[in-house]
């Protein structure tokens, strides 16, 4: 079904953890992919599900992105994903990335064939953790695919000034490529407010990207999806801001086909979403219904909160 691109320029705004907060929350099947050239932080902070409910077990190093890769010098098939994906505690499936940056310079071949195999990995989606986008990255062959590419930021100058960049960037590499919106990571004290600002710079410089929402900046919240347990993860303040951009993320893949980016907003005010104009090549889903919430994302949750 979607893939969904979710980057960063500089920093490390907490791209993984908005990964694994959004699945955790994600009101539809869904994969999370780490697909971050620098290497995964999964393994390391987050514990597989065991044979039975009450163990857990490391997740394997080796199953994963660079097992898959193995496999698909002569083809990438959607059908060839699951067997790579591995269950967090808790539910959410995951395809681990490779170890080591190292590993990352054999594989750029890699990154196109698999954004179409996740692109066409129904019925579930795919939040693809991208990591750092720099320039010349590989990666592009992979957000090209994306039906919506997310860049999270912090509400600091140099974070926006970079994501100003890079927002242009894409946009100029992929004339015809995804949607791109903005998650901005605010203070909780501020939230709404800091959205907004980051929201009026990106209108006033008329970047052709959409400010989507925020995700609460919460120590705890990104502790626990880091694997250091205690607390209701689900009352945790990441996590209820991670549902609302869920819901803003499907509602707009749902609504939104996929279309070019509009070269600048035509009228002061808001840039506009992409107008719905589809490429040739266009593969799906107008205006497909939203399935009710999927019943083990509540249980993903529950069953991490303990
Ligand atoms: N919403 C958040 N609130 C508070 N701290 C956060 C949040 N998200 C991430 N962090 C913290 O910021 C640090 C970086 O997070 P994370 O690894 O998710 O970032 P990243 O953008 O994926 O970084 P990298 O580019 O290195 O992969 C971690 O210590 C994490 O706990
Ligand atoms: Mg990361």
């Amino acid at each position: 079904m979607a893939l969904i691109a979710l980057a960063a320029d500089k920093g490390a705004p907490g791209v993984t953890t908005a990964a694994v907060a959004l699945g955790a929350v994600w009101p539809r099947p869904v994969l999370v992919a780490e697909c971050d050239q620098a290497g995964g932080d999964l393994v390391y902070r987050l514990p597989a599900a065991g044979d039975d409910d009450r163990r857990t077990a490391m997740l394997n190093p080796s199953r994963g992105l660079l097992s898959l890769a193995a496999t698909a010098r002569r083809g990438l098939r959607p059908e060839q994903i699951a067997e790579h994906c591995q269950r967090l505690v808790g539910g959410l499936d995951v395809l681990v990335g490779i170890t080591t940056a190292e590993q990352a310079q054999g594989m750029t071949w890699l990154w196109g064939p698999l954004g179409r195999a996740f692109a066409g990995l129904a019925p579930v989606d795919v939040l693809a953790d991208c990591g750092r986008l720099g320039a010349g990255s590989p990666l592009i062959d992979l957000i090209r695919e994306a039906d919506m590419v997310v860049l999270l930021c912090r509400a600091t100058l140099e974070q926006v000034a970079h994501l100003r960049e890079r927002v242009n960037a894409l946009a100029k590499d992929l004339p015809e490529g995804p949607p791109i919106g903005i998650v901005v990571l605010a203070d909780p004290r501020e939230f709404r407010s800091t959205i907004a600002e980051v929201d009026r710079i990106v209108t006033g410089s008329q970047l052709p990207a959409t400010v989507l929402g925020g995700l609460a900046l919460d120590p705890k919240g990104a502790q626990m999806l880091s694997g250091r347990w205690g607390g209701r993860l689900d009352r945790s303040l990441l996590i209820r801001s991670a549902r609302e951009v869920a819901a803003t993320l499907v509602g707009r893949l749902s609504a939104t086909p996929r279309g070019p980016q509009p070269a600048a907003p035509q009228a002061a005010g808001r840039t506009p979403w992409p107008p719905g104009v589809p490429r040739p090549d266009e593969r799906r889903r107008a205006a497909a219904p939203q399935p009710e919430p999927d019943a083990a994302s509540g249980a993903q949750l529950r069953e991490r909160g303990r």
